[in-house]
């Protein structure tokens, strides 16, 4: 018998469907509340339906939906330029596209591009998105290996590095190299920082060796962590930063951030797309941005972030807590994943699980307020005093 699926099976779907939400909260279609701990997969930086980005692409869609890069449009120089000055004016431009993954495909493509070198490295734990290259660049061996074929992955000049290892990096990486790419806070891995050390070595190794330092800050980016890049914590600048989940307050965009020795090796023709940086994705993120910015998002994630963090470490069952801001992984002494399923059933909150089957990944909306997070500590209060399943 021939099965006709409307839509192919590659998701875990859980049994609610969300139809509506405001700020940290959504609700389902018999109008049942449920805390979003999990931001809608780290991509509601400034709230589920934020007014000022339901206004702001409102407006731009009753005057142009779309036009291509081949001219200006609203709201496109204007993001780039917010962008750059977000990030103090280290950046001297952007490549605006739809998602993570095809961010950091735009940053591995200048890298090879500048350096004229095939080899990039990563490091294990890393997670770049799911089109080939990324995937085969992945720290994760669960995703890595989705691209192998006879045991080898697709993008043959990929090297792994192990994370947090000083002495391997400055001995593998060499001139054959054209970038490293890392998380600074790894997400996926269940929200593990990088040592602030092992950031400030790779940046002089890249520099002594000519590679591009590349930061996928995909998901600790957005202020997450309690600075608009992660690596700014460690006072580390990279050549190319990638954004994207939170950028566009739920709208798809993402953009490739380069310095001016990057910005200035390209020219017309090197990369290109149909819908990145299209007048409804930009009229959203800067838009989201302006909120973020003058509601004191970041502030928050980080003050609320040190209050979650250490609440949680003191619940029964969590064994430990890692990670930054609002990006934490509550380390338990049981599978996370039924953890995350008894809080949806009986608590009504939703949480992230991670590539660890022990880590919970918490990554609600940045101004989450101190109401929610009680509510959410409660409710893991009580799940986890209900004991193993
Ligand atoms: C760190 C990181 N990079 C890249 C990606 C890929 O982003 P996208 O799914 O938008 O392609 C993700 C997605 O989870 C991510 O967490």
């Amino acid at each position: 018998m021939l099965t006709r699926l409307p839509e192919l099976p590659v998701y875990n779907v859980y049994p609610v469907t969300i139809v509506s939400g405001r700020g940290a909260l959504v609700y389902d279609g018999a109008g049942n509340e449920y805390l979003d701990m999990y931001g809608g997969h780290a991509v509601t930086v400034t709230g589920h339906c934020h007014p000022r980005v339901v206004e702001a692409i409102g407006e731009q869609a009753r005057s142009l939906i779309f036009y291509s890069n081949a001219f200006d449009v609203p709201h496109r120089r204007a993001l780039c330029e917010k962008l750059i000055e977000l990030t103090g004016g280290h950046f001297a431009g952007a490549f605006l596209v739809n998602s993570g993954a095809e961010a950091n495909e735009a940053a591995l493509t200048m890298a090879r591009l500048v350096t004229r070198r095939k080899k990039i490295a990563s490091v294990t734990g890393g997670f770049h998105g799911r089109s080939l290259l990324t995937l085969s660049l992945s720290g994760l061996d669960k995703y890595r290996a989705r691209t192998a074929v006879d045991g080898a992955p697709l993008f043959p000049h990929g090297v792994i590095l192990p994370r947090n290892d000083v002495e391997t990096a400055r001995v593998v990486l060499d001139a054959s190299f054209a970038a490293i790419i890392v998380e600074p806070v790894q997400g996926l891995a269940g929200c593990v920082p990088l040592d602030a050390d092992y950031l400030r070595a790779l940046r002089e190794i890249c520099d002594r060796v000519g590679a591009l330092l590349v930061f996928d800050e995909v998901q600790c980016g957005m202020g997450r962590t309690g600075a608009f890049l992660a690596g700014e914590q460690a006072g580390v600048w990279p050549d190319v930063a990638t954004l994207a989940k939170g950028l566009g307050g739920g709208f798809p965009i993402g953009a490739a951030l380069a310095t001016a020795r990057v910005a200035e090796a390209l020219k017309a023709g090197d990369l290109g797309t149909t819908f990145g940086g299209g007048p409804l994705a930009c009229a959203a993120a800067c838009a989201n941005l302006g909120a973020l910015h003058d509601e004191g998002m970041i502030a928050n994630a980080a003050e609320l972030g040190a209050y979650l963090a250490a609440k949680m470490a003191a619940i029964p069952g969590v064994v430990r807590v890692q990670g930054r801001g609002l990006l934490l992984g509550a380390v338990l002494d049981r599978q996370a994943s039924d953890a995350a399923e008894q809080l949806l059933q009986q608590e009504r909150i939703i949480v992230g699980t991670s590539a660890v089957p022990e880590v919970l990944r918490i990554m609600p909306p940045l101004n989450l307020r101190r109401d929610e997070a009680d509510r959410f500590l409660a409710g893991l209060t009580a799940v986890l005093a209900k004991g193993k399943e």
